[in-house]
């Protein structure tokens, strides 16, 4: 039998019946029969309810989506539809906004390495350009970008994995507040409309103690600015970084009190120092997207060894590189078998050829046969998005499963995408 803790993990419309996962109304089964696997199924309701929930917390924030967590133009416009913006950090994903019909004014470009060209299109689209660096102030007014935030790092380190904190010292990101102040300065000087400040702590944050830490500071910084310079910043944008709960032993995080505390961080530190209310902005990208992600999974073998027993599926580490990059957990639930008693401890292994490409360490399962669809719930961030061709595997689809219907929103690549790419005609083949 499944464990409703596990249950619990996957979309807001999921349900067993007969031992069949469905979700929005599709059984597992009939997405894998006609989608194939692997397969990201993400639950309209789930992404809705997440949109919502955040605009209903903190009513006076714009909230921006961070495409990076999953860009997909069908999920942007839903978000749009939620009156949500986009954070965007590459001229691809800028593209994708753009051809989702978001707003200029919701689009923030972000980077910490921009191309001249990517300053342009968002010249061009209206966007506001998050500066990240001093030397890009110049570059930026060059190509006619009109409205910038300034990153600053403010050297708080979050309680997260090494690999996605990012507000600490020495950081690639963002500028330290002296640097800030110059590039605030002269970006001013430059006929910029330096219309505030941008901070972004970390990933997969439980509790709001690295952003309070960071946005005292920032206030500190404003402060200073504004007995300075004469200027304050009219926007905060305090980026995202709020945690999803993979797995059921990490803590349930409420998105909307999270972000509620966040923005009453931002408040509580804004009026202690006579600051002007600022607009504010939140950046979410995983906790929008990632509950609402199902992967399904076809098993292709089981290898029962003495001290464990291997369940091998028809991906891995191309589709979800998390495992391997952040040591990330998951687990699992038989889709079409959750009736059967859970009675065999397993580990999950990839289809690629490295030992480190193993999805779940220990998963209970009901005795696990080839054939069996595995689902794993909590993938719908940073997994496609991050998704590779390794092995050369073609990626996996994305459908989007609302009132027991399924659209795919992003197509399966197959075999001749892959050898579309390469050129392979011999030397003695081309023509002279
Ligand atoms: N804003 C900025 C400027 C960011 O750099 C990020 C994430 C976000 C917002 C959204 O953060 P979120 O709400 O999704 O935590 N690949 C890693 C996560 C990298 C996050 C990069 N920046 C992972 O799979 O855990």
């Amino acid at each position: 039998m499944f464990d409703p803790d596990v249950l619990g993990l996957f979309p807001d419309s999921s349900g067993i019946e007969d031992g069949q996962l469905s979700i929005g109304g599709v059984p597992a089964r009939a997405l894998a029969a006609e989608h194939g696997t692997p397969l990201v199924a993400y639950c309209e309701q789930t992404l809705r309810a997440r949109a919502r929930e955040i605009r209903e917390a903190v009513p006076e924030a714009l909230v921006v989506y961070a495409s990076k967590a999953f860009p997909n133009i069908a999920i942007l416009r839903l978000f749009a539809e939620e009156g949500l913006g986009a954070d965007v950090a590459s001229l691809g994903e800028l593209a994708f906004a753009r051809a989702a019909g978001i707003g200029s004014e919701r689009v923030f470009v972000h980077g910490n390495a921009k191309s001249d060209e990517e300053l342009r299109a968002a010249a061009e689209a209206g966007a506001t350009v998050v500066l990240d660096a001093e030397d890009e102030t110049e570059r930026a007014a060059s190509v006619g970008v009109a409205r910038v935030l300034v990153r600053v790092t403010l050297g708080v380190e979050a309680d997260t994995h090494e690999a996605i904190q990012t507000g600490h010292h020495g950081s690639k990101f963002g500028l330290p507040p002296a640097a800030a102040f110059r590039a605030v300065e002269r970006a001013r000087s430059l006929g910029l409309d330096v219309a505030g400040v941008h901070v972004h702590v970390g990933s997969q944050l439980a509790d709001t103690a690295a952003h309070d830490e960071t946005v005292e500071l920032l206030a500190s910084f404003a402060t200073l600015c504004r007995d300075e310079l004469g200027w304050e910043p009219a926007v905060v944008n305090v980026g995202g970084g709020f945690a999803v709960r993979h797995v059921p032993e990490e803590p349930e995080v409420r998105l909307g009190t999270v972000t509620r505390l966040a923005a009453d961080g931002v408040l509580r530190a804004w009026r202690a120092n006579d600051l002007r209310e600022p607009q504010l902005v939140l950046e979410p990208g995983r906790a929008l997207v990632g509950q609402a992600g199902v992967t399904l999974y076809r098993i292709r073998s089981v290898k029962r060894l003495d001290d464990v027993t291997w369940v091998a599926v028809d991906g891995g580490m191309s589709d979800n590189p998390r495992p391997g990059l952040y040591g990330a957990r998951y687990t699992a639930l038989s889709a079409a078998r959750a009736d059967e008693p859970a009675s065999e401890t397993v580990s999950v292994a990839g289809l690629h050829c490295e030992s480190g490409d193993v999805l779940i360490d220990d998963v209970l399962l009901p005795s696990p046969r080839p054939g069996d669809l595995l689902a794993i719930p909590v993938t719908g961030a940073y997994t496609l998005a991050m998704s590779s061709n390794y092995n050369a595997t073609a990626r996996p689809a994305a459908v989007l499963v609302a009132g027991g219907d399924a659209r795919v929103i992003r197509r399966r690549e197959t075999i001749d995408d892959l050898l579309a790419f390469e050129s392979y005609s011999n030397r003695s083949e081309t023509p002279m």
